[in-house]
């Protein structure tokens, strides 16, 4: 089996970590665990993006040195991933020299590939996108993200030949030899191509903060090109030509990120490796944008929530669970904090906790030991974990916590029915509860991926025959 690669954005730290990013880096801890579970090789790469305008400007407010700004938000992203236990491979920060190193490699190589040609250009540029916008596009003359004017520019910058990989880029994605999913993202990024796209600038004469181009010191490399190198020189290129064959070369890559910055990785992205004689990425799954109580998040709206305070106020397993079970990961959702309580509740205290105690107190007081399962219950579970992991491999997360959740309301159903501590007879009961131990143990496999520590609390508790809360009312 193939090793495999999955990568979340890295985020900027022009601001503190909110829900939108705790969404992706929590799917992505997931996937990683449940491949492991399944003895596959994982790296999970995660990081911060560090440069460019938008982060020097926001260090410039709080009268900080770029760089001390960098550390002190880049740690913020650390302790929350810490909070959230996200288990990542390795921790990227576009100011380390590694990164740099293996940026100014891949420039060069663009450039004896004859991939880069200077202009001479003119544009309008959103600080917020970090990006040069068209007329078009713009809403009353405004940013349509950010509702700010952007700034017109005017200077010589480096371009990447774009043009020359579009007819490629287009047959690759056509074939999913890179498969972009859901469907939708696929068909947005092939609209894209078909209205045609333009050579985009790789440099900036007047940005300070970044990484200087190394065949034109006076340049800085635009933050977007060396922010997407960053999936190549965490693992090793330029530096430990191992480490990159193996975890790029020849392994499986996935890249998750949001609709936002489709463009980027689904065309400019695979262009870029293809300039370099690199391999591209196997897959992208580009998740939903969400709202919270039908908001953009802002600061300005002050709705932003801190997913720290959702670990402190309902535990760590239970976050990840209310942040994963909102809406499916393909769709654009809204997060409505007030529902938090109502799902915890219902879900997880009244649904999963109370069965499992259930389950286990009934076993322990009627002195009951596991044995084999009845053959309809193993034949439905293994119906249940096929459906669960193939809905995993397509990242449908959500609809895999709806197929674990009907084995839970299975197994409710099935003790009602049943009726175990009314049974007088002994083999009797000692089936029925060794089909429950056994659906529970299941359960508790599933839910691994989601919520490791329930996972091995459930595991002891079986295996000790004596049940705890797992989830307290609240
Ligand atoms: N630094 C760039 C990415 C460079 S990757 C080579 C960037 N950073 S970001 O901080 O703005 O993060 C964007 C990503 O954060 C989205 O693609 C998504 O993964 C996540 N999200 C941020 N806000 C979100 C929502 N409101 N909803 C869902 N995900 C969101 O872009």
């Amino acid at each position: 089996m193939k090793k495999l690669l999955i990568t979340t954005p890295i985020y900027y730290v022009n601001d503190k970590p909110h829900l939108g990013h705790a969404y992706t880096t929590l799917m992505a801890d997931i996937l990683t665990r449940f491949y492991k579970k399944q003895n596959r090789d994982v790296f999970f790469l995660t990081g911060t993006d560090e440069h460019g305008t938008k982060v020097f400007e926001a260090a410039k407010k709080q009268n900080k040195e770029p760089q001390e700004f960098c550390d002190q938000n880049s740690k913020l992203f650390k302790d929350l991933w810490k909070n959230l236990n996200i288990e990542y491979t390795y921790f990227i920060r576009t100011t380390d020299k590694r990164h740099e190193k293996g940026v100014e490699k891949f420039l060069t190589k663009l450039k004896e590939n004859n991939a880069v040609y200077e202009k001479e250009y003119k544009g309008l540029y959103c600080t917020g996108c970090e990006k040069f916008l068209t007329k078009k596009e713009l809403i009353n003359g405004l940013c349509p993200d950010h509702k700010k004017e952007p700034k017109e520019i005017s200077e010589k910058n480096y371009f990447f030949k774009l043009t020359n990989y579009l007819d490629q880029i287009k047959k690759i994605i056509e074939t999913d030899a890179l498969k972009i999913q859901p469907q939708r993202a696929k068909k947005e990024t092939l609209g894209l191509l078909r209205q045609g796209l333009e050579d985009f600038s790789i440099s900036r004469q007047k940005v300070k903060w970044g990484i200087p181009l190394p065949f034109d010191k006076k340049q800085t490399i635009y933050v977007w090109t060396e922010a997407l190198l960053n999936y190549i020189t965490a693992i090793g290129y330029g530096d430990d030509p191992d480490q990159f064959k193996k975890w790029w070369t020849e392994s499986e890559k996935i890249h998750l990120l949001a609709k936002d910055i489709l463009k980027f990785h689904d065309i400019y992205w695979p262009a870029m490796l293809l300039a370099a004689e690199e391999v591209i990425p196997n897959k992208e799954f580009v998740h939903g944008f969400f709202t919270v109580n039908n908001e953009k998040m802002s600061k300005t709206l002050g709705n932003v929530i801190d997913p720290n305070n959702i670990v402190k106020e309902f535990g760590v397993d239970s976050a990840r669970y209310l942040l994963l079970s909102q809406f499916p990961s393909d769709q654009d959702g809204d997060i409505k904090e007030e529902q938090f309580k109502e799902k915890y509740n219902t879900d997880l205290a009244n649904g999963l906790g109370n069965l499992v105690s259930r389950v286990i107190n009934l076993a322990d007081k009627n002195n009951i030991k596991k044995e084999k399962p009845e053959k309809e219950i193993e034949e439905k579970t293994k119906e249940a974990k096929e459906k669960y992991a193939n809905l995993m491999e397509n990242f449908k997360l959500y609809e895999s916590i709806e197929e674990t959740w009907k084995l839970i309301k299975f197994c409710d159903s099935y003790t009602d029915k049943t009726k175990p501590w009314e049974i007088k007879e002994k083999e009797k009961q000692t089936k029925i509860l060794s089909n429950l131990l056994y659906l529970i143990s299941e359960i508790a496999e599933l839910i691994q991926p989601f919520m490791p520590q329930t996972a091995e609390e459930i595991k002891k508790q079986l295996k000790e025959n004596k049940a705890k809360p797992l989830f307290p009312r609240i």
